[in-house]
């Protein structure tokens, strides 16, 4: 088994080939001036399974071409089998209709990547697990939310409360609760399709005087945990911290999600950034290894 080291992944690809042994497969690309992408893969293929380890975070679609690329070039130098290991899968959460006109965005990837030559995927925490059923190839979904619990063990949390700002990531929470050994609860938020805009309300949760962590699959504006740390500080939390799998943090989401009062955002290495302390190799090499 060989590695290619994507471009918008390599650290991660470093320490996945490190953890599994698999011998490593560098790759040069470079962005041309018009905004167009360039790779080329800078070892042999021929005959291998290969993985490229590669995620499509911002900028989204030079990430996508990127994997599309390195997927093709694998096939075209040999490669017997290729495994798409996308940390954080852009365009996956418009993975249904939602208003008259629309498409499918993950579907168009889906179909994208099997045309390109990639033979199975695997990603971490996709928003909704049902838009695997858009690939026309073998998926699996892994989950960080462990990883994240146990940093904030680490750091003297045990217990904490774990709290989801939505129904959709209650499941998130109470794998959180399974390290934590505290309680677990949620929000209730619902988002108008027409602007975009999103109302959280919370029925009393028992938080006053309690270390809570915001559990979230992805952080993108900061709105969603600005908008929870509300509700948290007027049930009385003593100490609020959020945790999420993939931390996009637009524009300035980090100062609004300190500013509401909390203490320190957790993330995990799928889209890297200076919150990216939990790294997903261990899950990833483990998932390898078990192909
Ligand atoms: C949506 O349901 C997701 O799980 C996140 O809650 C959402 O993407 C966060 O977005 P933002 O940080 O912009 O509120």
């Amino acid at each position: 088994m060989k590695i290619i080291l994507g471009p918008a992944s390599k650290e991660l690809g470093e320490k996945v080939a490190e953890l599994t042994g698999f011998e490593k497969v560098p790759v040069a690309s470079r962005v041309f001036p018009d905004g167009e992408s360039y790779i080329r893969l800078e070892g042999t293929v021929q005959g291998e399974q290969v993985t490229i380890v590669h995620t499509t975070s911002k900028p989204q679609d030079t990430n996508l071409m990127q994997l599309a690329f390195m997927a093709n070039a694998a096939k075209r130098n040999g490669a017997k089998k290729v495994t798409a290991v996308v940390p954080y899968l852009g365009y996956a959460r418009q993975d249904k209709i939602f208003l008259e006109g629309e498409n499918v965005s993950i579907e168009t990837v889906a179909s994208m990547l099997k045309a390109a030559g990639v033979d199975q995927l695997i990603t971490v925490n996709i928003h909704a697990e049902t838009a695997l059923n858009k690939f026309p190839f073998p998926t699996k979904n892994l989950s960080a939310i462990p990883l994240l619990a146990e940093y904030f063990v680490g750091k003297g949390c045990k217990n904490a409360f774990a709290l989801a700002p939505d129904k959709g990531a209650l499941y998130i929470a109470q794998q959180a609760r399974q390290v934590l050994g505290g309680d677990a609860g949620s929000l209730e938020k619902t988002r108008d399709r027409h602007t975009g805009q999103t109302k959280q309300t919370g029925k009393h949760l028992n938080v006053n005087g309690q270390t809570v962590i915001i559990f979230d699959d992805i952080i993108s504006t900061g709105g969603t945990i600005v908008g929870a740390a509300q509700i948290l500080k007027e049930q009385g939390a003593a100490r609020i911290y959020t945790a999420c799998v993939h931390g996009l943090l637009i524009g300035d989401a980090e100062k609004r999600i300190l500013d509401a009062g909390i203490e320190e955002i957790v993330a995990t290495d799928s889209v890297p950034g200076k919150n990216s302390k939990v790294t997903l190799a261990p899950l990833i090499s483990e998932a390898l290894k078990a192909l």
